[in-house]
């Protein structure tokens, strides 16, 4: 199920296995066996190894396995997890996956990382905008989440500057890093259609 149709227009949707998203100065593309450098450098930050399938401690056999999973997710239409690389320079920056379990009841969920060594440039907030604006067009979409645990400050200000709001603190809402944990839920709404003109 890697072509979802697209819920409102009932047209094919694009290859999840393949599909490219493009924002102002970031391509959102499949992750590809030449990034395993960048996947070994978030493999040293311990927040995102805690709450993602990064290796720790990272192995070219362990970063093949975590590239081989990224594929099986968006072929199986379970997620669609993207690098986030720059249109100039070709660098990965970081990751961005959105969450398709509920895609049948109209919502989605983000998740992402930027390397230690690239934040500081608003590039979550681009890629976060961008690939749900994508997914509200492509997917059908109406409703996009974020949970973010409640001391993520920068976390919560990407949320924000993506378009996201503040709906409320989800007691002990998930498991993250191996414990129960409270999260903040900010969600975007699709717009609604324009008015059609007789
Ligand atoms: C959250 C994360 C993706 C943001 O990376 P980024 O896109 O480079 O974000 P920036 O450094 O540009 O900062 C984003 C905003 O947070 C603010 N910020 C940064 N560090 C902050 C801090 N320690 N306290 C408060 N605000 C902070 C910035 O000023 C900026 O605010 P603005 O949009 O109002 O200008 C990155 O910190 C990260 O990968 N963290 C680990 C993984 C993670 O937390 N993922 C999200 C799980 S929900």
């Amino acid at each position: 199920m890697s072509t979802p149709a697209s819920g409102h227009t009932g047209t094919p949707g694009p290859d999840l296995t393949t599909v490219a998203v493009y924002t102002e100065r970031f391509v959102l593309r499949p992750w590809r066996a030449d990034d395993l450098g960048e996947l070994a450098e978030a493999a040293a930050d311990r927040y995102i190894t805690s709450i993602t399938s990064v290796p720790a401690p990272f192995s070219t056999e362990g970063g093949h396995a975590f590239l081989r999973r990224m594929t099986e997710l968006a072929a199986g239409g379970v997620a669609v997890p993207r690098a986030i690389a720059d249109r100039a320079t070709g660098v990965v920056v970081g990751h961005v996956s959105l969450r398709l379990r509920d895609l049948d009841l109209g919502r989605i969920g983000l998740g992402y990382w930027i390397l230690p060594a690239a934040r500081g440039r608003g590039a979550a907030a681009e890629a976060v905008s961008g690939f749900t604006g994508w997914a509200f067009d492509r997917l059908g979409a109406e409703r996009a989440e974020l949970c973010v645990e409640p001391w993520n400050e920068p976390s919560k200000r990407v949320a924000l500057r993506a378009g996201f709001v503040r709906e409320g603190l989800l007691r002990s809402f998930q498991v993250m890093g191996g414990q129960r944990c409270d999260v903040e839920m900010f969600a975007r709404i699709r717009p609604p259609a324009p008015p059609r003109s007789r």
